[in-house]
């Protein structure tokens, strides 16, 4: 059974968030279930370096306007196709922006070439190629699905649309629609329109055979207006054939017993080797030395992750006997605002502006709880490395932080199962109130340990989400593995 996952990024090439994470450990995860997946990225720079050996596969004269041309490779031990098509993709900045943060004005355009390659290859238009299921990620691909269902010729192949978040739907002015090579039929609401626009996502979900999200609470949420973002209709009218199946973590990159990037390795056997962890987190931040918890961050600084009541709190924290070493990038506002807090409490509070993967392990591996105070999140990875690393996790109860965190409410504790705190609202009180329980908790040492042991030994890997997604794949093809 074989599977064109298409994404516009991937770990290890490319990674602006959790979707490389996800895009980039699924072929392993399916491989071990039987199912052959390629995955098919744009050819930014970065990924046409680090692909080493590469052939030509197959050229357009034309791809939406321009020339290109489809190499293929590996990645690790996957089979990897990217496009190349320098007018779209040999850029410096980021895959959806320049480096001064702006999204580049022909994004619809980079991104519809992009699927309409996919929908290619999957189809049969290139030699050598053969698929039996598309897997489109997010909107950046979910044209893909729109190109295989609704050109005349379309081969009878399924296609899986996974929503790895909501709030990024690729609308675009109905201006762009002619210029997409679709049928004029594809104008409807049954096809890419979508409030009087063209909707990259909304497409995607209206044509999919079935649509996924990354946890079964956001497939839940998303047919509610507050995290629906105007396409919860379409999930209702759809809700069949809406599935939730939750990411996990690859534990050859995220496992602190052979993790190179951290000062001391450790198990939940020997969690006393994270103070040498917490020492070094002291010493790279200018944090004072103390026994008091280190709180960490690591994300996207924005509305959705709730980064703005997280600076509200700040006083707060520390005037409880708090630490933050925060690792993130985003919205200047509130870069300022902690750049600010930072001031106010030097050692107390440290800020690093930036993306930094090697820090995202060392800050889980030494700090003693991570906040996500996210208003929506479609599942989360911080919170799932937290847990791997006995950094324990402070989550708002939403989507994929509601399915993965036990909360220490006394039940949990009277059973041994908490893994973390959980709490409902993201505002000033609600958060404050989550900090002075896991305050009240670290206190006591025995229960602490527990709560990161319990952590530490449930199992995130992919192996369960992997079974589920080659079960999707076989119920859609009637293909056995
Ligand atoms: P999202 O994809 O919405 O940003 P996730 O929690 O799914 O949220 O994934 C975020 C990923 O990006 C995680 O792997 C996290 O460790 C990483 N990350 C976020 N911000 C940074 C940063 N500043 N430096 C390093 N890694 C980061
Ligand atoms: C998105 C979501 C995040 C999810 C990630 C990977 O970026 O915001 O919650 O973990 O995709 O699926």
């Amino acid at each position: 059974l074989s599977v064109l996952s298409v994404a516009s990024e991937a770990v290890p090439l490319v990674k602006t968030g959790g979707l490389a994470d996800v895009a980039g450990a699924l072929p392993a995860a399916v491989a071990a279930h039987g199912v052959d997946m390629t995955t098919f990225l744009p050819a930014y720079p970065a990924v046409g370096k680090a692909m080493g050996r590469k052939r030509v596969a197959h050229e357009w004269d034309s791809l939406l306007g321009h020339k290109a041309r489809l190499l293929s490779g590996k990645i690790g031990a996957h089979k990897l196709l990217v496009l190349d098509c320098p007018t779209f993709f040999a850029r410096d900045g980021g895959p959806y922006s320049d480096s001064k943060g702006q999204d580049w004005a022909d994004n619809w355009h980079r991104f519809a070439a992009f699927s309409r390659a996919a929908a290619d290859i999957a189809s049969g238009r290139v030699k050598g190629a053969k698929f039996d299921l598309v897997h489109a990620h997010d909107w950046q691909a979910a044209m893909a699905i729109a190109y295989l269902k609704l050109a005349s010729d379309a081969p009878e192949l399924p296609a899986v649309m996974t929503i790895h978040n909501m709030a990024f739907q690729g609308y675009h002015d109905a201006g762009i629609f002619p210029r997409l090579g679709l049928p004029q039929s594809a104008w409807s609401v049954d096809g890419v329109e979508s409030y009087g626009g063209v909707g990259f996502l909304k497409a995607g979900m209206q044509l999919a055979d079935v649509i996924t999200t990354v946890s079964p609470s956001y497939a839940a949420e998303i047919r509610q207006p507050q995290f629906g973002m105007g396409l919860e209709g379409l999930v209702a009218l759809r809700g069949d054939r809406v599935r939730g199946i939750l990411n996990g973590i690859d534990p050859a990159v995220w496992n602190p017993k052979i993790d190179s990037d951290i000062a001391a390795s450790y198990d939940h056997r020997s969690l006393a080797m994270r103070k040498a962890n917490k020492r070094a987190i002291e010493k790279e931040f200018g944090l004072e030395k103390g026994d008091g918890p280190i709180f960490t961050v690591v994300s996207r600084l924005t509305w959705q992750k709730g980064m703005d009541v997280l600076v509200e709190v700040l006083d707060h924290l520390v005037g409880i006997g708090g630490r933050l070493a925060l690792l993130g990038s985003g919205d200047k506002a509130i870069e300022a605002a902690l750049q600010e807090a930072a001031a106010r409490h030097p050692g107390r509070i440290a800020i690093r502006i930036g993306y930094d993967e090697a820090l995202s392990h060392q800050l889980q591996a030494g700090a003693d709880a991570i906040l996500v105070p996210s208003r929506f999140e479609p599942c989360g990875l911080t919170q799932l490395y937290g847990l791997a690393y006995g950094c324990v996790p402070v989550v708002a109860r939403t989507g994929g932080l509601a399915d993965t965190v036990i909360d220490a409410n006394p039940a949990a504790l009277a059973q041994g199962v908490a893994t973390g705190v959980q709490f409902d609202g993201v505002h000033y009180h609600a958060l404050r109130s989550a900090i002075d329980r896991a305050m009240v908790l670290y206190a006591q040492p025995k229960q602490w340990r527990d709560i990161q042991q319990n952590g530490m030994k449930a199992d995130f890997s992919w192996d369960a989400s992997g079974r589920a997604y080659a079960d999707l794949y076989r119920e859609l093809t009637g293909k056995a593995a």
